[in-house]
């Protein structure tokens, strides 16, 4: 079988050369599309591809009609809001991601965002600490959890909302549970964003929600740029100069918001937050043993879409 690795944001060297192992170790061929520019070519690649391996690359219906021998994509990652499983349903193509996998290298990111926010972005003006502060995880899925792990080991304590776990659950996994996420943000000097991109998520966090938070509250966002209503969030940064706004992927109207608000806002240059040695080789083995496994005994643990 070939296996295409297609990667716009490429995996470290280490980590490509763990998924050739996989491959060809299971006897099958890889195929590496690194550093593409255009749709065409990713098109081009995928049209005899057996498996797919991505990143936040979009597997859109245009891919998967042109990837005719397609049996499975795996998002070497947790976020699949790139896969157009609709799509990949309709051509019976299995779609897989790798939960947990970069959970780490987020959560990280998401406790260096706050403190770089505390230090004003590493600029000489009195910084604050996040020792005896809260933080409110929106969201205590493999990232979540590990950011209240990285904070109450800061001397933080920590609050956190999801709607698929049980108040007593989020207790007994050491966080206090908020009633709901207005609490959370009404509590917490600090909210970080562990939310995936849905269709009730996107533009869920807005200028009701981001003014609850107290005098001097920053808000991270590792999760995804599209949960964001930007218009609220400048509005709200607008009214009170004492919020901040650090994010993993530059918002819309970034150029906007930094020229008004300065230093209350970040974001980095490109998605980062799974950018590690580490996380690459985690996601990216984890991505060629579940082809390997798929191939060899039908295994679908971890599939996205149903067909
Ligand atoms: C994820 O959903 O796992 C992260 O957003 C990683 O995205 P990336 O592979 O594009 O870095």
């Amino acid at each position: 079988m070939k296996v295409l690795v297609a990667t716009e944001k490429p995996f470290a060297a280490a980590a490509v050369a763990g998924i050739k192992n996989i491959v060809e170790g299971a006897g099958h061929t890889l195929a590496l599309l690194e550093k593409y520019t255009s749709k065409e070519e990713l098109l081009a690649a995928v049209a005899d591809a057996d498996a797919l391996i991505v990143r936040s690359d979009k597997v859109t219906a245009e891919v998967a009609d042109a990837a005719r021998n397609l049996k499975i994509v795996v998002r070497a990652g947790a976020g699949f809001d790139n896969l157009d499983l609709d799509a990949l349903s309709a051509h019976r193509v299995v779609a897989m991601n790798t939960p947990g996998q970069n959970a780490n290298a987020v959560a990280e990111l998401a406790i260096a965002m706050m403190i770089f926010m505390c230090r004003n972005q590493f600029t000489p003006a009195t910084g604050s600490e996040v020792m005896g502060k809260k933080i409110g995880i929106q969201a205590f899925g493999n990232v979540g959890r590990l950011v209240g792990k990285k904070a109450e080991a800061l001397g933080m304590s920590v609050m956190a909302v999801d709607p698929f776990i049980p108040a007593e659950k989020i207790s007994e996994m050491g966080a206090t549970p908020a009633a709901s996420v207005e609490e959370l943000y009404s509590s917490c000097n600090f909210v970080s964003v562990h939310i995936p991109a849905t269709p009730e998520t996107i533009g869920s966090i807005g200028y009701d929600l981001i003014t609850k938070m107290p005098k001097g509250a920053t808000l991270i966002n590792t999760a995804r740029k599209e949960v964001i209503d930007e218009a609220g969030l400048e509005k709200a940064l607008e009214e009170r100069p004492d919020l901040k706004y650090a994010t993993d992927i530059a918002p819309s109207n970034y150029a906007a918001l930094r020229e008004k608000f300065g230093e209350r806002v970040f974001a980095t240059p490109k998605k980062m937050g799974a950018q590690t040695a580490e996380a690459n080789l985690n996601a990216g083995l984890a991505a060629a043993n579940q082809i390997c496994a798929f191939f060899k005994d039908g295994c679908t643990r971890f599939q996205l879409n149903k067909f």
